[in-house]
């Protein structure tokens, strides 16, 4: 089965097709991305009108080349997916109202797909992938969660953040210190060339049982740091590193405790923040000593894209799942 998806719910406009009868990483036969960065980074987030006027410019564009480049002609598709929510509304309904009716004229079944689905799912397109049932960090800039997977599609929720995702608190963090937006990749860049220990903010929530988070704390921790100090470049990085550390730290607890508490060793980690280099170091590391096994996406595939909501699609569209011709989307939505 070749499945168009279209990712628009954020700043992102993504686009991809998925050939199930490859599977695995080869499945991913082309793809294309359009980042709105730009657009946005005058105001200091994304607008979102703006967000939902630039999707309608890009979407079928974006449709045009990835099946250019995949060398497949329109009428060689076996169904469209698209991200049917989270996420901005007006964004969200430019990619369902483009996905929905492609799918009506090429006469093929359409599904809607949750977001976090696509993320959760994403470090499953590889070879020999991990089967459920399985632990999921969930981090990104709307949602840090940990989720047992029992089945693709049976979820269960063990924690989440109570304040702050971790995304959010990287790109905050990033803000307050005057780096331009998108902080939060920046924060880690900088984060790279700073003094380990020189600055230590605490572990939220990890000195007591359970499995959720509260980032907002660390937030004001790294901001009266940064107030009293030199404000230089090398403070600011030194600040970056320790924020990092308590972040990835604080993750990586609480990972390895929701592995115990389920009684597994495997863990998939997904979501923008899924990227840091230090957090996939790090949760390496812990399922290493536990003899367990953790599966990322490449770094490309953490971050918001077409790729997942069309091997997500297609794993429900062949589940039988199907979307009427109505377009409805779901700005809040729990997986
Ligand atoms: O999954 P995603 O692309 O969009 C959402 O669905 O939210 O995640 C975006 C988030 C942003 O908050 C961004 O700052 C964070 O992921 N992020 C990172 C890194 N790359 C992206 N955070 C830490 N380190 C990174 N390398
Ligand atoms: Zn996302």
């Amino acid at each position: 089965m070749k499945v168009l998806g279209i990712e628009s719910s954020c700043d992102e406009t993504g686009v991809a097709v998925y050939d199930t009868a490859l599977g695995g990483a080869r499945g991913l036969v082309a793809q294309a991305i359009y980042s709105q960065i730009a657009l946005h980074a005058q105001y200091g987030g994304v607008v979102p009108e703006l967000a939902s006027r630039d999707h309608v410019r890009k979407t079928l564009p974006l449709v045009h080349q990835t099946l250019d480049e995949a060398g497949i002609a329109p009428g060689d598709l076996d169904g469209v997916a698209y991200t049917a929510g989270p996420g901005l509304v007006g964004a969200l309904l430019v990619g369902a109202g483009v996905a929905r009716s492609l799918a009506w004229a090429l006469d093929i079944p359409a599904v809607g797909v949750h977001h976090m689905e696509g993320h959760l799912l994403a470090p499953l397109m590889q070879d020999d992938p991990p089967e459920p049932p399985f632990v999921a960090l969930l981090v990104s800039g709307g949602h840090t969660q940990l989720v047992h997977v029992e089945a693709i599609g049976h979820y269960r929720l063990l924690g989440e953040t109570l304040d702050d995702a971790a995304g959010e608190a990287f790109d905050k963090t990033a803000k307050l210190m005057g780096l331009p937006y998108p902080g939060g990749p920046q924060l880690a860049a900088l984060a790279e060339q700073g003094v380990p220990g020189r600055f230590r903010f605490s572990r939220p929530m990890t000195d007591r049982p359970g499995l959720d988070f509260s980032f907002s704390g660390l937030k004001t921790q790294v901001l009266l740091a940064w107030r009293d100090s030199d404000q230089s470049d090398a403070t600011r990085a030194d600040i970056a590193r320790g924020f990092e550390d308590a972040v990835v730290d604080t993750l990586a607890i609480k990972c390895e405790r929701a592995l115990e508490s389920v009684g597994c060793n495997t863990l998939i980690v997904a979501g923008g923040v899924g990227a840091n280099r230090r957090l996939r170091e790090r949760l390496q590391v812990m399922a290493s000593k536990r003899r367990g096994r953790v599966a990322f996406p490449p770094p490309a595939l953490c971050t918001d894209n077409g790729a997942m909501i069309a091997f997500a699609g297609a794993l429900r569209l062949e589940a039988g799942q199907r979307q009427g011709l109505e377009i409805n989307v779901v700005p809040r939505w729990d997986m």
